[in-house]
C-alpha cells in the first residue's frame, strides 16, 4: 500500500532545504522549534514587563528627585541569565539622555565589557537610584527605600546569572551591609532576590568613577581580576590581552 503522504512534513522538509542552502545549516526538528518558540514567548514577555518598569520608572514621584531629573533613567539591555552591572545613580550625563553610564564613567564600563569580551548590549546595565541626585550627592537611605523596589522588580525578571556592584553603594544596598568596598570586592556574595528565591551571585568591585579618579595599576588589575572571577563563574573564556 503507497504510504501516506503528511503534506505538512514534506512543506516543513522544503523549508528547511530552502533555509539549508541559504546558508542556514541547523535544520531543527519539531521538538527543538517548539522549545525555541517557547523561549521567544519568554524572552518577549520579560521584555514587555521590563518595558512595562521602565514607563512606571518614567512617571515616577515616590521622592523629590522626581521633580529635580530631566529624565529618569531605568536601566537598558540584557536578557534572562545575563550579568546585570549595577552602579549607584545617574549622572548629568544620564539625566540629559536618559540612559545609564552614558558618561566618562560610562566609556570606561563600555571598556571594561569590552575586555571581557561582551558588548554593552549582552548585559543588563542599571542602578540602586533611578533619578540623578542634585550635585552628584550620594544616594540617600529615603531614596533608596523608594527607588530600590524597582531595580528588585527589574532583577526578577531578567533573573540575572550573576550581578556586578559597582562601587560602595551598590554593594552595601544590595548586600544590606555597611562594610567598605575594599572589604566587600574580589569575592563572591549571595544576593538574595526574594525570600524564597535561589541567591544570585554578586561580585562587587570598584566603580569606574573611582577608577578614574585612581587611575593606577593596582585599581585597574584589581577590577580586571575580580571581573575575571566573574568569567570563570559564568564558564566563559577568560580574554587574554596580554595580561600575566
Ligand atoms: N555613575 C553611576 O553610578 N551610574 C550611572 O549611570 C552613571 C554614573
Amino acid at each position: 500500500m503507497a504510504e501516506e503522504i503528511d503534506i505538512k512534513k514534506v512543506a516543513r522538509q522544503h523549508l528547511d532545504m530552502d533555509r539549508f542552502f541559504a546558508g542556514d545549516f541547523s535544520i531543527k526538528s519539531e521538538k527543538s522549534r517548539t522549545r525555541e518558540q517557547s523561549l521567544q514567548a519568554e524572552a518577549d514577555q520579560a521584555a514587555g514587563r521590563m518595558e512595562r518598569i521602565a514607563g512606571r520608572v518614567r512617571a515616577c514621584r515616590r521622592c523629590p528627585l522626581g521633580e529635580l531629573r530631566t529624565n529618569a533613567v531605568p536601566g537598558e539591555g540584557g536578557w534572562r541569565g545575563c550579568i546585570a552591572f549595577i552602579g549607584e545613580a545617574p549622572g548629568a550625563d544620564e539625566d540629559a539622555q536618559g540612559r545609564p553610564f552614558v558618561g566618562r564613567a560610562g566609556k570606561l564600563l563600555d571598556k571594561i565589557i569590552a575586555a571581557m569580551g561582551l558588548k554593552r548590549q549582552d548585559v543588563f546595565i542599571g542602578n540602586i537610584l533611578k533619578c540623578r541626585p542634585p550635585d552628584n550627592r550620594d544616594p540617600r537611605p529615603d531614596e533608596i527605600v523608594k527607588c530600590l523596589p524597582y531595580l528588585q522588580e527589574q532583577l526578577d525578571v531578567l533573573k540575572p546569572e550573576t550581578i556586578v556592584a559597582l562601587g560602595a553603594h551598590a554593594a552595601r544596598t544590595l548586600l544590606d551591609n555597611n562594610k567598605s568596598i575594599g572589604q566587600l570586592r574580589g569575592k563572591f556574595h549571595d544576593y538574595y532576590p526574594g525570600a524564597m528565591a535561589k541567591p544570585i551571585k554578586l561580585m562587587a568591585t570598584y566603580h569606574p568613577a573611582y577608577l578614574l579618579r585612581n587611575y593606577s595599576d593596582a585599581s585597574r588589575r584589581a577590577v580586571w581580576e575580580d571581573m575575571q572571577q566573574v568569567l570563570k563563574e559564568l564558564g566563559l573564556p577568560i580574554p587574554d590581552h596580554g595580561r600575566k
